[in-house]
């Protein structure tokens, strides 16, 4: 069946960094589509590719339209279903995928509006709608388009992303932890101590300003990545690695998280003077909270994520309980930790005491490194490629429910109220988030 995806957003940041790369790789695979691009700055076709990043082969470029769509302007939604109309010709076997990358303001207008595209058509076509994190503004505005989508299309031809799920390293986490008796008997409150979350952006907020004012730090990877993440390292193990049993064990992770109490909210310095102090917007975040089931209960996790820091980097530190140190009373033996890194590279790092050559009995923590693309080299497919090919297969199993969004929603409602408390000096570690650890006597681990 071809299929004919309508990407609303389509001259947006998302597009040109991440769906047209994985929308090529995907051609190259062999899947039959088309995409109707729509955007509002480009009156025309030829525009619209000129301003591309990379310039498209010619058999990709015969599958690539566009259309110039202003949501406010009636006469753009005439333009889109004649397109659609032409690319569906006289066949009647086919998809159309609406893609929603639009900040969520303007949600509810685009599925009025898709509704309308799909009673134009000549025949049924069968459909799905892909709408990207953040889902919602808050618990309530996502309850709200919840409603309005379902209105109009049935929860299994709903797709609500979080490109995190369809990133490797998420998908390695379950079987690290599932797959592997030594990491099994160990990964509970009897043995980690508290675990550390990092995910540094070394960029501001750059072109994105527009967006990202309206959203800030915790809507835009707290409420979804950060939330996935936890719900990967702390939940139990499914009964059969389906999209169900998977996303039930996550609910049940997420249930147990109290709202987060304990957090802070900053933003950097040039993005304040930029504006003329007028960007009131956090753009880091720290904060601790526990995820309170038999396995994790008492366990602190730690996280701190945002913007305009020395280093860009993703990484998760697990670390164990130093018994062996307190034991002997010795400061030299290290905890032991499992190290995840995800950005720059993918990285899983354990730690052990090992003994330093010419000592009687002293040791040094050493790192056992798997290196992911040293091991199975660099043509993983990108987390968007992943995501992309599920959708076009109509495989389920990397998007998030609406409960798990929902929850997720719940949990952070705290600090969408909460004021920006510090201005940091681009480039460093805002201070609250170093008291944040200092408070429990730890430090970060990077
Ligand atoms: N950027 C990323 O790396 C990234 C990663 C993951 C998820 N996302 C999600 O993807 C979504 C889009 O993000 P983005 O970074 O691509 O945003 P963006 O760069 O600000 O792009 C916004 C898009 O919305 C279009 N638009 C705005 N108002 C419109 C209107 N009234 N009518 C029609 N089109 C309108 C813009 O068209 P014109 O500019 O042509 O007017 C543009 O194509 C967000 O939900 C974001 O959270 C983004």
């Amino acid at each position: 069946m071809k299929q004919i995806i309508i990407q609303f957003g389509g001259t947006g940041d998302l597009f040109k960094k991440k769906l047209l790369p994985a929308y090529m790789q995907l051609a190259a695979k062999g899947y039959n589509f088309s995409i109707i691009t729509l955007g509002r700055r480009f009156s025309t076709r030829e525009e619209f590719i000129a301003h591309l990043p990379q310039r498209p082969d010619q058999k990709f470029l015969k599958r690539l339209e566009y259309v110039q769509y202003d949501m406010k302007d009636p006469a753009s939604l005439e333009r889109v279903s004649s397109k659609a109309q032409q690319l569906v010709g006289d066949e009647c076997e086919v998809e159309f995928i609406y893609y929603i990358a639009l900040q969520p303001s303007l949600y509810e207008a685009a599925i009025r509006q898709i509704e309308q595209i799909n009673t134009h058509m000549h025949c049924t076509v069968s459909k799905k709608i892909i709408v990207e994190k953040p889902f919602g503004f808050d618990l309530d505005t996502a309850t709200a388009y919840n409603t309005i989508l379902t209105s109009v299309f049935t929860n299994e031809e709903i797709y609500r992303i979080d490109h995190y799920l369809g990133k490797e390293f998420m998908q390695n986490l379950l079987i690290m932890r599932f797959h592997n008796d030594i990491i099994r008997g160990i990964w509970n409150n009897h043995f980690i101590d508290h675990i550390q979350i990092i995910f540094d952006e070394d960029l501001g907020v750059e072109e994105r300003l527009g967006f990202y004012e309206q959203i800030g730090v915790v809507r835009d990877t707290v409420q979804n990545h950060i939330l996935q993440v936890i719900t990967h390292l702390t939940m139990s193990e499914p009964s059969a690695f389906t999209p169900e049993e998977i996303s039930h064990e996550k609910l049940r992770v997420l249930r147990a998280i109290k709202p987060v109490k304990d957090f802070t909210l900053s933003r950097y310095r040039s993005l304040a003077e930029l504006q003329g102090d007028s960007i009131r917007t956090p753009t880091y975040t720290s904060f601790k909270l526990f995820v309170d089931t038999f396995e994790f209960s008492g366990v602190p996790i730690y996280v701190r994520t945002g913007k305009m820091q020395s280093e860009g980097r993703s990484q998760i530190y697990v670390n164990f309980k130093n018994t062996m140190g307190r034991v002997l009373n010795n400061s030299r033996i290290a905890q032991n930790s499992v190290i995840i890194t995800t950005h720059p590279e993918m990285n899983i790092d354990i730690t052990l005491n090992m003994k330093m050559p010419n000592t009687r009995w002293e040791t040094q923590p050493v790192r056992f490194n798997f290196n992911h693309a040293e091991t199975f080299g660099i043509n993983t497919p990108e987390a968007y490629e992943q995501i992309v090919e599920k959708i076009l297969r109509s495989d389920k199993s990397l998007f998030p429910s609406m409960s798990e969004i929902q929850e997720a929603w719940r949990i952070v409602t705290p600090t969408l109220q909460g004021n920006v408390v510090e201005t940091y000096d681009d480039h460093t570690l805002p201070a609250s988030a170093v008291r944040l650890l200092e408070e429990d006597g730890r430090v970060w681990n990077a």
